[in-house]
């Protein structure tokens, strides 16, 4: 027994006491290939795992908390959803996570971008055709929502798409059935569809551009997601977490972000949101050595903004104060924001405040 006890701290994974029978040694042995099997699926789980936090949403705004709670609630649910904001907030990367947590996460998450494709491809992409339906069409080929069944299909600027094709989503979405282009017979349909929009699609819908019945029903639930410079709050968070994506990625050892670098990541407004955040991480991390992030190329923001204004010409005074005006609503009155901003001191700041009535 002694042995027994030894041989099992050792690392083996069970023993038989001699005299056995076959039985009891091809139990010990069944058992011994399951124990491994599963430590293989455990093994391949966790990798999975580790691919699956790669598309995390990162945040802790109001806004983006929000969002992760909303989409906990629905993403059970096969319902249509609608999710809008601008380009590179993030609309597919929570396309994926609702997927990801839907019943449907085994089967496939189909994506395909609406102003990509001419009308009459995409109709073809999505619908399938049958032999003959049009020149070239010369054999039968089911389209992806047939294809994708049993997943969830992601249609990315939906607002590109026109009335035609809008009336045949919906009917696909409606009855669960589809027809194939030159097809007459109606074929059952099973995916979940979740549409994104860059544009107000209420809007749309109101200048006449987008149906309002495929409106109502994608409408099921609507995520929106707010631009980055809305929710400057979660900045300093994806900084952090690109840069120990793109540090171990190109094997790099910086752990810290500079303040300097920090205070340029929060001034400027982000036209691209995050992605434009991502890429200037990466190549932040690409030219950077040492432990510590000390340099990161921007556009200057405030200076493009003021030759984007109109060329009328305004006294110093004047400018200065809608600087100051400026600065503090786009930091959303975090004086020590602005200041640094404006390359001014805190005190100066609120000095020139006082001196034009601001606050
Ligand atoms: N909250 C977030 N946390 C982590 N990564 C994010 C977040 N938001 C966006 N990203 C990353 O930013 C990039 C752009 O996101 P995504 O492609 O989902 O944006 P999009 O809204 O679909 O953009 P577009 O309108 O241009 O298609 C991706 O690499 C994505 O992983
Ligand atoms: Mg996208």
């Amino acid at each position: 027994m002694g042995s027994a006890v030894e041989a099992m701290k050792t690392g083996a994974y069970d023993y038989i006491e001699k005299p056995f029978e076959p039985e009891e040694f091809q139990m010990v042995f069944n058992r011994a290939t399951e124990h491994a099997r599963l430590l293989k699926e455990v093994k391949l789980l966790r990798q999975r795992q580790n691919e699956c936090d790669a598309g995390e949403i990162i945040g802790s705004s109001a806004s983006i908390r929000k969002l992760q709670s909303t989409i906990q609630r629905i993403a059970g649910f096969d319902t249509t959803v609608l999710i809008t904001g601008e380009t590179g907030t993030g609309k597919e990367l929570v396309a994926r996570a609702i997927h990801r947590m839907s019943k449907r996460k085994d089967g496939i998450f189909m994506a395909v971008n609406c102003a990509a494709l001419p009308e009459s491809i995409l109709e073809s992409e999505l619908f399938g055709h049958e032999k003959g339906a049009f020149t070239g069409a010369t054999n039968q080929k089911k389209g992806i929502l047939e294809t994708a069944s049993g997943g969830t299909l992601f249609l990315d600027e939906i607002n590109s798409t026109t009335p035609n094709f809008q009336a045949k989503l919906l009917r696909a979405l409606e009855e669960g059935t589809i027809i194939r282009v030159g097809g007459t017979k109606p074929v059952k349909i099973d995916i979940r569809v979740i549409a994104a929009s860059n544009i107000n699609l209420l809007e749309e819908v109101r200048a006449g551009r987008f149906r309002a019945d495929l409106y109502y029903r994608l409408n099921v639930v609507n995520l929106e997601i707010p631009p980055l410079r809305k929710r400057k709050e979660d900045i300093p968070l994806l900084a952090h977490y690109f840069l120990n994506r793109f540090s171990k990625k190109y094997h790099k050892e910086i752990k810290t972000i500079s303040h300097g670098v920090m205070e340029k990541l929060l001034q400027y407004n982000w036209p691209g949101n995050v992605r434009e955040l991502e890429n200037t991480i990466e190549r932040a991390v690409l030219m950077q050595s040492g432990n510590e992030l000390t340099g990161v190329e921007l556009p200057d923001a405030l200076v493009t903004d003021i030759e984007d204004s109109d060329d009328q010409i305004v006294s110093i005074a004047e400018m200065e104060e809608a600087l100051i005006r400026r600065a503090l609503q786009r930091f959303q009155g975090r004086r020590d924001l602005a200041a640094s901003a404006l390359g001014i001191s805190t005190a100066t700041l609120w000095r020139k405040m006082k001196l034009y009535g601001i606050g």
